[in-house]
């Protein structure tokens, strides 16, 4: 049995792909990246994958029905045998279609405590709200906005004088920690999903 095989999907910078990618080379996570793929062209993340000699591809959403466009990553990601996807930063909903090709195989990270603030702008969000505890939260992806059963979070203390820049960037640092944690938790299998719950086994 061979490494397991990763699929990233990104939309601009990429530092969570990063983070991932470094602990891949450092053989902090078992598997390899097999691609990056972006639906923006102009994502910093792809010319960072390319750098590191990662297979980057480019497929470009802009005017394209949801479902004809994520026929074609689920494509891209059958053709190089990808086993988890990964979205790091990919700002797209996925259809019902790409769901069913990976179930229970697609995880992402969202910037706040789900299921508080999801959507754009989580960490802006929490600091309007006044809240004083705030995070970030890996989840298996379902059909629904930043849903889905949640592997792990990471609480993150809202300060008196944070702006949204300096809250997110605490939060970031975060995000890069407990990615990897999920991804070894997924491809460890010593989980099991009951309703929304995940189980360590
Ligand atoms: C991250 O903060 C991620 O949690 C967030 O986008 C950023 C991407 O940064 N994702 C969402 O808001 C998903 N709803 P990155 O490109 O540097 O990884």
């Amino acid at each position: 049995m061979g490494m397991k095989r990763l699929g990233i999907l990104l939309s601009g910078r990429g530092s969570n792909f990063e983070a991932i990618a470094d602990n891949v080379a450092k053989g902090a996570i078992p598997a390899e990246i097999a691609v990056v793929i972006s639906n923006n062209p102009h994502a910093a993340g792809l010319e960072k994958a390319r750098h590191r000699g990662l297979p980057a591809v480019c497929i470009p959403s802009k005017g394209m029905e949801r479902e004809v466009y994520d026929r074609l990553v689920v494509a891209e990601l059958q053709r190089r045998q990808v086993d988890l996807v990964c979205l790091a930063g990919f700002m797209r909903l996925l259809s019902a279609y790409f769901i069913q090709q990976f179930r229970d195989r697609i995880l992402n990270i969202h910037p706040a405590l789900l299921p508080a603030f999801p959507g754009l702008e989580a960490q802006r969000q929490a600091l309007e709200h006044g809240v004083k505890i705030t995070g970030c939260s890996v989840h298996f992806v379902d059909e629904y906005l930043d849903a889905g059963p949640i592997l792990v979070q990471a609480a993150v203390e809202v300060r008196d004088d944070d702006t949204v820049d300096t809250l997110s960037a605490r939060i970031l640092a975060q995000e890069h920690r407990i990615y990897t944690e999920a991804v070894n938790l997924v491809l460890s299998e010593r989980f099991r999903i009951e309703g929304r719950r995940v189980i360590r086994t």
